[in-house]
């Protein structure tokens, strides 16, 4: 009998990398799996997609699926991200975190197609990737066996992989020491590790490939115009664009404007503080316009819920939780209030900065007429006092209270005057301060 009918196949997201390739090797050697290798392309930078496919063939895949992932990337997770103004503590736009899902979701399919059993990826046990590739894949087939070999196998140290890697015939080409970690997408690069460590080293020149830098960027302003449809951006400068083609185009402009550096100390989900470096200048552009329409078109209301619930859509899908049902109905609100986000945001780049410059939409709800200091018709003046007294009642009625008892008039429990901010008077201040 054919001892390959026998054996179980694992689908392994490859990068052509150091890592993922003694991952197919040891998959096979360890494990006894057939190995699939899977390559998304999601418009990072790579160096041939035939050429880490072949590389795969080579090393002894039984099959290789080569995925273009961009358009999909783009339409049903960075439309949602903009939506969301997705940043995780502020700061970061989860470009990582965006394509780990739709990677993993390629991953089950993949599985399915050539009937394996499992999956594996190439992340080490201390990023967050690995929990977004295990908790989406479970979430799309809670049958599929993880497997992630960087995380068990026990070469822990470079050299011992390299020694591993020419044992086994993976090549190891001369650039391995590459000094950081680097994930990168159409949306943005991460890079993390080496010098970077250490947080109070700056940042070197080389970690950066899309920005210039900012001393570098021209002395003149670059303006761009911003169109959105429905929330979704749609013309840059006037001309109407695939969204892949706008992030490409102004990934370029912002970025030769030394514009869309982040350097910042995270908080991984998994527990530890970690610094990192991101280049996103088409991402946080975009979110950046996208707020300031928001800004002019979203009734009070909305604009102030969708602000804490941005939060938590952010924490989601940062925290792996992608597929999940609460992530897809804080999606449904996402998308409930883009209704009407069209229009125009001019942006002005100069020199690493980013500011709106003007905004415009058919569906504004700013009123000029309502809000100018010229002319008082639209609204009637005389009519904010009665607002103002009847919205203030509660705490005037509060304020005629605690003068009466600071007089010792209105009540014989012991005074605190919380106006003062002696409320360390009251019982439970002294609980807790103790
Ligand atoms: N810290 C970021 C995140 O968790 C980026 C991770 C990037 N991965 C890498 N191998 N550099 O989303």
């Amino acid at each position: 009998m054919n001892n390959r009918q026998l054996k179980e196949k694992v689908v392994l997201a490859y990068s052509g990398g150091l890592d993922t390739s003694v991952c197919i090797k040891w998959l096979q050697d360890e494990m006894g799996l057939d190995v699939i290798a899977m390559l998304g392309n999601v418009g990072q930078e790579h160096d041939g997609l035939e050429e880490i496919a072949q590389k795969a063939r080579m090393l002894g895949c039984v099959a290789v699926e080569v995925v273009d992932m961009t358009e999909e990337f783009v339409s049903e997770y960075i439309v949602r991200a903009i939506a969301a103004n997705a940043m995780y503590e502020n700061k970061y736009p989860l470009l990582s975190a965006l394509s780990r899902p739709l990677i993993s979701k390629h991953l089950v399919e993949t599985a399915h197609k050539h009937g394996a059993t499992c999956v594996a990826h190439g992340c080490t046990g201390k990023g967050n990737d690995q929990v977004r590739f295990e908790t989406s894949i479970t979430a799309l087939d809670p049958s599929l066996k993880v497997i992630a070999p960087v995380r068990e196998w026990d070469l822990g140290m470079r050299p011992d992989e390299i020694a591993y890697a020419k044992m086994h015939g993976v090549p190891v080409s001369q650039s391995i020491e590459k000094p950081y970690s680097i994930d990168d997408n159409l949306w943005g690069r991460a890079i993390e590790a080496g010098v970077l460590e250490d947080p109070w080293t700056e940042p070197p020149a080389d970690i950066w490939t899309i920005t210039v830098d900012p001393l570098d960027a021209p002395d003149t302003p670059t303006y761009v115009e911003i169109g959105f449809a429905e929330g979704v951006p749609a013309s840059l400068d006037g001309e109407e664009l695939p969204l892949s083609e706008l992030i490409a185009k102004l990934n370029s402009i912002a970025g030769s404007c030394g514009y869309g550096r982040i350097d910042m100390i995270e908080n991984r989900y998994v527990g530890l503080k970690s610094r990192e470096c991101y280049e996103v200048p088409a991402g946080l552009a975009l979110i950046q316009a996208h707020k300031a329409l928001e800004d002019l078109c979203l009734e009070r209301d909305v604009l102030h819920h969708k602000l804490a619930l941005e939060q938590l859509w952010a924490d989601q899908v940062y925290n792996g939780r992608w597929f999940s049902p609460f992530k897809q109905a804080l999606d449904a609100f996402m998308a409930a209030t883009q209704h009407g986000m069209t229009g125009t945001v001019r942006l002005k780049l100069y020199k690493g900065g980013c500011v709106v410059v003007g905004r415009k939409s058919a569906y504004a709800l700013y009123d000029p007429a309502l809000a100018t200091y010229e002319d008082d018709k639209a609204l009637d003046q005389k009519a904010a006092k009665g607002f103002i007294d009847i919205q203030g009642l509660p705490i005037k009625t509060w304020a005629m209270r605690e003068a009466a008892r600071a007089k010792g008039g209105a009540s014989t429990s012991p005074t605190f005057d919380v106006l003062d901010g002696a409320s360390a008077e009251h019982p439970l201040a002294r609980a807790v301060n103790c």
